[in-house]
């Protein structure tokens, strides 16, 4: 059984899936080379308990189960499994993998939260492809049950059977993708909406608080449930996706959406960082991170009653 776990790079990403292990009981063993970060992360811990305790039914996380070291080779020496979350960047994560893969035990996972980098080319001078992968989760990590696997030319099925396995113990849902692709698969969808959504701020259709809003009132409150398939089969009328296609296919022709991203210019940046700005009205992100994870501790209870009726 996998037990112990280290946590490279402690971020927001990093320190998520320490409160994810933690929650699940394994031991976690971190390192991130700013180590002033490591005074922080207990009060991120404690900060997440309320919802961790409610979403997973637990009493408490035992901070015993945690350690914080200065330096790379300490973390992994006994990890079972290796969480690697460093920026995304490919030179760094190259290097760092060579390094990981040097001081890991045989055989150790080591799995990558990039968003998008592909796995072939971070792991290029890893001492063992054999059992390296991309994990890549959603923020906050220690509540969205959400991990892309994707593996890289070298990865063996055996070390992805059991990396599917680890993530299903500690209440998750892998997607495990078929073979690598850059920006993986939610990332590649949520990357052609944030294009289009900054097409129409720049060309000034609407602010950044209505087209929120056009996400939330509509499909969003459907997505949590039902992805873009399933919900375009209902769009069908009784014969779901078939009339879909019939009716809306030809508007795949119509140039509605343009995908390749507007210059992120100063004015660009300076209307969105504006306007979201306004729309947080004047509550930190912590803040407003505490009324998320609250509204996703009990949308996921809610949810659990209906993707049942639907997905068996
Ligand atoms: N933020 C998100 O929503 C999100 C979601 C999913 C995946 N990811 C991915 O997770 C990874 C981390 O992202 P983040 O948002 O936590 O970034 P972040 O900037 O919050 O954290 C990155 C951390 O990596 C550390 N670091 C850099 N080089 C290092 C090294 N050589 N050794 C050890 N630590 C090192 C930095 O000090 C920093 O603390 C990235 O690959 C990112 O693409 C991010």
């Amino acid at each position: 059984m996998i037990k112990n776990i280290a946590v490279i790079g402690t971020g927001v990403i990093g320190t998520g899936w320490i409160i994810r292990f933690l929650a699940h009981n394994k031991k976690v063993t971190a390192y991130d080379k700013n180590l002033k970060l490591k005074k922080n992360i207990i009060k991120e811990i404690k900060n997440s308990q309320p919802y961790v305790k409610k979403l997973f039914n637990k009493k408490k996380i035992n901070l015993s189960n945690f350690e914080y070291v200065n330096s790379i080779k300490e973390a992994v020496k006994s990890a079972d499994f290796i969480q690697e979350n460093a920026v995304e960047n490919y030179k760094i994560k190259t290097k760092l993998m060579n390094e990981i893969g040097k001081y890991s035990k045989p055989n150790a996972i080591i799995s990558s939260s990039s968003s998008g980098l592909l796995p072939t080319k971070i792991y290029s001078k890893c001492k063992f492809p054999g059992r390296t992968m991309i994990g890549h989760p959603f923020n906050p990590v220690y509540l969205c049950p959400g991990v892309e696997v994707v593996p890289g030319k070298k990865t063996q099925k055996k070390f992805l059977n059991k990396a599917n396995k680890f993530y299903k113990s500690i209440s998750m849902n892998p997607i495990m993708v078929k073979k690598e692709l850059p920006g993986y698969l939610a990332d590649r969808l949520q990357e052609a909406l944030w294009r289009e959504a900054l097409h129409i701020v720049n060309e000034g259709y609407a602010s950044t608080k209505d087209l929120d809003r056009a996400i939330e009132d509509g499909p969003g409150l459907r997505w949590s449930l039902m992805g873009t398939f399933l919900t375009f089969h209902l769009a069908g009328g009784k014969q779901g996706m078939k009339h879909m296609l019939k009716q809306f296919g030809p508007a795949l022709k119509l140039p509605w959406t343009k995908l390749k991203a507007p210059k992120l210019s100063k004015k660009l940046s300076a209307i969105i960082i504006d306007g979201t700005k306004q729309q947080a009205k004047g509550k930190s992100v912590t803040m407003i991170s505490n009324i998320r994870d609250e509204y996703l501790v009990n949308l996921q209870k809610l949810r659990k009653k209906y993707e049942d009726k639907i997905r068996k």
